[in-house]
């Protein structure tokens, strides 16, 4: 199929994401990340790579305008202190960040509490003190707590259901690794959209540390691509199952219980 075609079902997807959610009791989710030639995403030292060029980034922006919410790690959230809003002279509303942070370490004076047309959604972990959340007043920040994992992580599953109820039908996951890495672990993506540079990294990849949890050689459907300036952009999605990909959300998933890092 034309990247065209796989672009406009993308986005006709994306609009009928409110059904999806209801149907399905989670929202339509796309992962959408840049990533050298070599496959880095980050730096050897987990620091920041700029990879994208302009057009790509523009993109990003675009992306960013069609989902009602856009999902971080607090790994990147923490080191690069990002304000997750939708610039570059992309039309659109601004999507809530939802921040998985399950011990609530990002600052108040975070960037991402300046957007005033939304409020920010901080995933925690059920069981953190109380009193901890007391730094982050309702007008600011909105903090969710959610079911952990064995491993110390969130339990993605039971989170997805509750941004359902938040009213979130569509989440565009931009990263970190880990948080990449659990999403595909989980068999959860509806949707890739992967920016290839032209360059060189030596850095980290998309997919660290998977070991048994790694879901064999995942088929990809609807591949297709597109030139963004000297970037390419690789539309597609994955094949979770030999039917349809929705077919596997009729199985109910037990948390990602392996060790991410
Ligand atoms: N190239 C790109 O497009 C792109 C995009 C985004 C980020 N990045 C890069 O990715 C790097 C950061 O990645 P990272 O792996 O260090 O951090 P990360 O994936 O951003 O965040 C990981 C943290 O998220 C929290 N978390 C809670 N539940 C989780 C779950 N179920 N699965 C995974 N994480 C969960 C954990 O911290 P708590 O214990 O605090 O909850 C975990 O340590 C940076 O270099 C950044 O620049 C690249």
């Amino acid at each position: 199929m034309k990247a065209k075609q796989i672009r406009q079902q993308f986005f006709d997807e994306l609009k009928d994401a409110k059904d999806f959610g209801l149907r399905n009791n989670r929202p339509l989710v796309t992962v959408a990340y840049a990533q050298s030639l070599d496959g880095s995403i980050a730096s050897w030292d987990r620091s920041k790579l700029q990879l994208s060029g302009s057009e790509s980034l523009d993109l990003t922006h675009q992306l960013r305008a069609s989902h009602d919410a856009v999902l971080l790690g607090s790994g990147t959230a923490l080191r690069e202190d990002p304000r997750l809003t939708v610039r570059r002279g992309i039309e659109g509303p601004q999507p809530i960040p939802v921040i998985l942070d399950s011990r609530l370490r990002i600052s108040p004076d975070a960037r991402i509490f300046n957007e005033p047309s939304r409020i920010p959604i901080l995933v925690v972990n059920s069981d953190l003190p109380e009193k901890l959340m007391n730094d982050f007043s309702p007008d600011r920040a909105r903090i969710l707590p959610c079911r952990g994992c064995p491993n110390g992580n969130l339990d993605l599953v039971a989170l997805l259901s509750l941004l359902v109820h938040e009213g979130i039908f569509s989440l565009m996951v931009e990263g970190g690794i880990q948080v990449i890495t659990s999403f595909m672990a989980l068999r959860i993506p509806d949707w890739l959209v992967v920016t290839v540079v032209p360059a060189m990294a030596g850095g980290l990849p998309a997919l660290e540390g998977l070991g048994p949890r790694q879901p064999g050689c995942v088929r990809l459907l609807d591949w297709a691509w597109e030139a963004r300036g000297e970037d390419m952009v690789v539309w597609t999605r994955p094949q979770w199952s030999s039917g349809h990909h929705r077919d596997r959300f009729e199985t109910k998933r037990d948390c990602d219980e392996s060790k991410s890092d």
